[in-house]
């Protein structure tokens, strides 16, 4: 993950506009009443081809616990400015090149050490374990932060379903390998960026921990393709390499699966990845952040803000250590 200065960060706190869709939320009410009654949307999706084309089932999930009240970055910060390099290394593009990536019709497959895999159709599952909306502070290990309404389900809900069997001690999600539809996964001169598929794990009590959440939406509508359609995992007590986008596999494993990141620099990306503004990245310092829209920057906080809820899952362990 490459440092961006601020000259070359094309946000500015004048650009910053609120999200009328979101704002209007009756606006949507239809497709939220779709939802509320449990009817089948995914004959309309069949001939979705671009997001505005999508319905916007989730303008008015009920709101989940643990939501911050921080002020929201703006949508246009949370969807043009972001990190998918199967589309691209920079910030700008990854909105431009993946904006007619087709992500339904969608499957992933719940494998591995349980008792009940199952490939599920996106939309089936989001039928299965309705979202809610979680506001979470989004934190990333280059230093700038966002705060976002994510929609998604507790991945623990997920998990249970799956019936994990007594070895599976870690679970493992994969992306979408597939060269043709993300540009960013072809060869280029210098070789291939990262090695493909982006890979991501989480140990199975951070895994079910209720802060985790399978995210399938954001702002009211479905999750953009930039943002990791039609379904990503969110960690918001975790730098923001480990919220791994367009999962195709979710594995329980025995072994620590390998993490994209870590394979790619282990001495400046670890498993664990936890916000932590005490152990710095060793080309530079964890310990402030910079807010999406604000000009100056603020300390960043110990597990993201979120040291009440997850710091006991850590107690035994050197945090300089398990970076
Ligand atoms: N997932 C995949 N498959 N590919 C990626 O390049 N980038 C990660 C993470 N998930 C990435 C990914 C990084 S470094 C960050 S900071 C977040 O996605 C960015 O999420 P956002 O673009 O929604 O803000």
């Amino acid at each position: 993950m490459l440092i961006r200065t601020r000259q070359n960060n094309p946000i500015r706190p004048s650009e910053i506009t609120p999200e009328p869709i979101y704002k209007d939320r009756r606006r949507f009410l239809a497709g939220g009443a779709a939802l509320a009654l449990g009817l089948n949307l995914a004959p309309a999706l069949a001939a979705v081809t671009s997001k505005n084309d999508l319905p916007k089932p989730f303008a008015d999930v009920a709101t989940g616990p643990y939501a911050t009240d921080e002020e929201l970055t703006d949508y246009k910060s949370v969807t043009t400015y972001n990190n998918f390099y199967e589309f691209s290394t920079d910030k700008q593009t990854p909105a431009k090149l993946a904006k007619d990536f087709a992500a339904r019709p969608w499957t992933i497959s719940v494998e591995g050490e349980c008792n009940n895999p199952k490939k599920w159709d996106i939309d089936e599952l989001i039928k299965a374990f309705p979202p809610e909306e979680r506001i979470y502070r989004h934190r990333c290990v280059e230093a700038w932060s966002m705060v976002v309404p994510w929609i998604g389900f507790e991945l623990g809900k997920l998990i249970k379903h799956s019936e994990p069997t007594g070895n599976a001690k870690f679970v493992e999600f994969e992306t979408l390998y597939d060269p043709e539809r993300m540009p960013g996964q072809k060869a280029g001169f210098f070789g291939q960026v990262l090695d493909w598929p982006y890979r991501e794990g989480l140990r199975m009590d951070e895994a079910m921990h209720p802060l985790t959440i399978m995210t399938v939406g954001l702002y009211g509508e479905y999750i953009p393709n930039q943002n990791g359609a039609p379904i990503r995992l969110i960690v918001p007590w975790k730098y923001g390499f480990k919220g791994i986008k367009s999962i195709v596999t979710i594995r329980f494993t025995e072994e620590q699966p390998r993490n994209t990141w870590n394979v790619q620099g282990p001495s400046e990306y670890g498993f664990y990845a936890n916000v932590n503004p005490q152990v710095d990245h060793p080309r530079w310092s964890q310990a402030k952040e910079r807010r999406i829209g604000e000009l100056l920057k603020r300390p960043t906080l110990m597990f993201n803000g979120y040291a009440e809820e997850v710091a006991d899952l850590y107690t035994s362990m050197d945090l300089s250590k398990h970076y």
